[in-house]
């Protein structure tokens, strides 16, 4: 995380909504960003997920994350009321990774159930043959995407809008290695908070562990909204 992000806003621009101040024209920077509640208890993934991994990622590592794209903002906010966009980049930098983080993880919790597992069907498990051959393949590719990654990062099924077929995607980091028009629809996060205080070292076994999570209805609900977003082309 850019130590930027790590450190406390000025007491000036901690305001009664997250720190997002208004500026000289009355505009406030929104929307502001928050943690999304789960739908599920902490320890309703386990054995897969134990409980006291998933309080930590969501309450903790999660939250890091919307408490500094917020501060970004602000501090964006901060530039333009004094008109000095000397640290314009590193504001920015700041914004990409912790907003990209803060988004990827709520997609996250979205594609987790305690009831999860199995396959998709429908329109979603049709897309997939015809993108990857079969399910069985794509499970793979996905999969060795999560393994293959140096560093911290995350894999995803992603509807590509151009091509207007599925992709996998190893993201770095956050935010980079992107396809620009492609809508991530199914994440596996590989940053080894994700995964060390229950695998240590083993993060191929958590990597075949979330397959037992999958939300498919998420999936394919998101799959659907994906297919309607145009193409930038
Ligand atoms: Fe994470």
């Amino acid at each position: 995380m850019p130590a930027s992000a790590r450190t406390a806003p000025t007491a000036a621009f901690l305001g009664s909504r997250a720190g997002v101040p208004a500026d000289s024209t009355g505009s406030v920077p929104s929307p502001l960003y928050k943690v999304p509640d789960l739908e599920f208890d902490y320890g309703a993934l386990e054995p897969h997920i134990s409980g006291q991994l998933m309080e930590l990622h969501h309450g903790k590592h999660h939250a890091a994350y919307v408490e500094n794209a917020n501060l970004a903002i602000a501090r964006l906010a901060e530039a333009r009321l004094k008109g000095d966009f000397t640290h314009l980049a590193e504001f920015e930098r700041a914004l990409a990774f912790n907003l990209s983080g803060h988004v990827l993880h709520s997609i996250l919790w979205k594609n987790l159930t305690p009831k999860g597992g199995d396959r998709p069907d429908g329109a979603l498990a049709r897309a997939i043959d015809t993108s990857f051959g079969s399910f069985d393949t794509f499970r793979k590719q996905l999969t060795e995407s999560a393994s293959t990654i140096m560093g911290s990062g995350w894999a995803a099924l992603a509807w590509d809008t151009a091509g207007e077929r599925l992709i996998t995607m190893q993201i770095h980091d956050h935010q980079s290695n992107l396809g620009f028009g492609c809508v991530p629809l199914m994440v596996i996060d590989a940053w080894e908070h994700a995964y060390y205080l229950q695998y240590q070292n083993q993060k191929a076994a958590f990597f075949e562990a979330v397959w037992q999570l999958w939300n498919w209805k998420d999936v394919s609900s998101r799959f659907t909204a994906a297919r309607r977003v145009a193409s930038p082309e």
